[in-house]
């Protein structure tokens, strides 16, 4: 890497496209330090990097050398090298935060009198600013579709769409969209696809290789996976990606902190690892509570019953994910009771941690309508399948059943 005076910090830039997944889990975007001789890039909290002689023809929007830290930093450029090699994409940005990537994608790529075609579910910040902030603030329209339903996306498509926007496994409802169809659809209508993986992250899926144009990750979740630092990142096509630095990074500024990245990019070494386990026990523990008749219903993309298991077989590489979303069969308050009584499992909000996390969701608010039936009767408990002994996690369900409900 080099700095904005040229001088060699780290050597960064290694191509690590060739290798296998864990290898770049691994080594892509880490390398010796070249002013300590450390052998991981070490955390540099620094605002500013040192300027050339003459600094007068420097770009100072310029994205690509460390500069000043809301342009780019040491971190940052090492998170973002990571990334775009674990995804397959030509570059990347990070950001402050998922929410912040995603802002920074439509932020950058619409404009007043533009239309978007959005899945009606997804996650919630994003169902506000397309139903809200984005129309009354810039003038740009949406329609929430079923992104299950091609012909649906296909009808929704106008003259001027310009960004079909979708969840590969939606947030909460675990609906599988097919990225490769809908991207053909978006393409022919001259559109971007953009696809929220954030449930489904490299190796179990890259949506670029699918047809999409950029793929958006919540790097809180999986990705970072010890529940320590928020991040966010866009990964996609230089042309896509540049934009997104200049406009929303340096000029609306949410960027990620260096110390956040340095977390994150340490976080996705054990990536592979951690999602081999949590999709392994996230199987077990979805047969376990389909097979159980307290339990109302269960939504997972790996259980033969969920309306788009084929898909998700063919479209997902290892395994169907880690999240499901499910009620036992009663009121709130039995919910509640049941939540009450784990003891394994954390009730919080957030996902993709080393820790298994639930949160009992309502019937109340304004996404709840394009849900399936079940949830709108029942609400529902998003679970997040963690780290923790497969078996440990269904004994905790097992006896928090009993508790709340009573004997099978
Ligand atoms: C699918 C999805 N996308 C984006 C986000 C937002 O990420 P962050 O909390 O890092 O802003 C979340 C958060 O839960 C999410 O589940």
């Amino acid at each position: 890497m080099t700095t904005a005076q040229g001088s060699t910090t780290a050597t960064h830039g290694e191509d690590w496209s060739g290798y296998g997944f864990h290898t770049q889990a691994v080594h892509a975007g880490n390398d010796i330090d070249g002013g300590s001789g450390a052998i991981r890039t070490p955390i540099v909290m620094a605002n500013s990097y040192a300027l050339p002689d003459d600094p007068s023809t420097m770009s100072w929007s310029g994205t690509e050398s460390p500069l000043y830290t809301r342009n780019s930093g040491t971190n940052q450029l090492a998170l973002q090298e990571k990334l775009a090699t674990l995804e397959h994409g030509e570059a990347a940005v990070a950001l402050a935060s998922g929410v912040a990537a995603l802002h920074a994608v439509f932020f950058t790529h619409l404009k007043s009198g533009d239309h978007v075609v959005v899945s009606d579910v997804s996650y919630e910040a994003i169902h506000r600013l397309f139903a809200e902030l984005l129309p009354t603030k810039y003038g740009i329209q949406a329609d929430f579709v079923d992104t299950s339903d091609l012909a649906a996306v296909e009808a929704a498509i106008q003259p001027n769409t310009r960004l079909v926007h979708i969840e590969a496994v939606a947030n909460p409802t675990t609906k599988v969209t097919d990225v490769a169809a809908v991207a053909e659809l978006a393409h022919r209508a001259g559109a971007l696809l953009t696809v929220d993986s954030t449930f489904t992250p490299p190796p179990s899926f890259r949506p670029l290789d699918h047809g999409a144009d950029l793929v958006v990750h919540s790097l809180t979740k999986y990705i970072n996976g010890h529940g320590d630092a928020m991040g966010g990142a866009v990964i996609g096509r230089r042309e896509l990606i540049d934009p997104i630095k200049h406009d929303a990074m340096v000029d609306v500024g949410g960027v990620i902190s260096p110390f956040n990245a340095w977390l994150i990019a340490r976080g996705s070494v054990t990536l592979p690892l951690r999602l081999r386990q949590s999709f392994a026990s996230a199987e077990r523990v979805a047969a376990f509570l389909d097979d159980d008749p307290r339990v109302a219903f269960v939504a997972y993309p790996g259980l033969a019953s969920h309306p788009q298991h084929e898909l998700a077989a063919r479209q997902f590489d290892g395994g169907f994910g880690g999240m499901m979303a499910f009620a036992l069969d009663g009121d709130p308050a039995m919910q509640n009771r049941f939540v009450a009584r784990l003891r394994v499992i954390t009730s919080a909000v957030s996902l993709g941690h080393d820790e298994s996390l639930i949160v009992h969701v309502g019937t109340s608010g304004p996404r709840v309508a394009f849900y399936p039936p079940e949830f709108q009767r029942y609400g529902h408990l998003r679970f997040s399948i963690g780290l923790e002994d497969a078996d440990d996690l269904i004994a905790d369900l097992a006896r928090a059943l009993d508790k709340a409900v009573g004997p099978r």
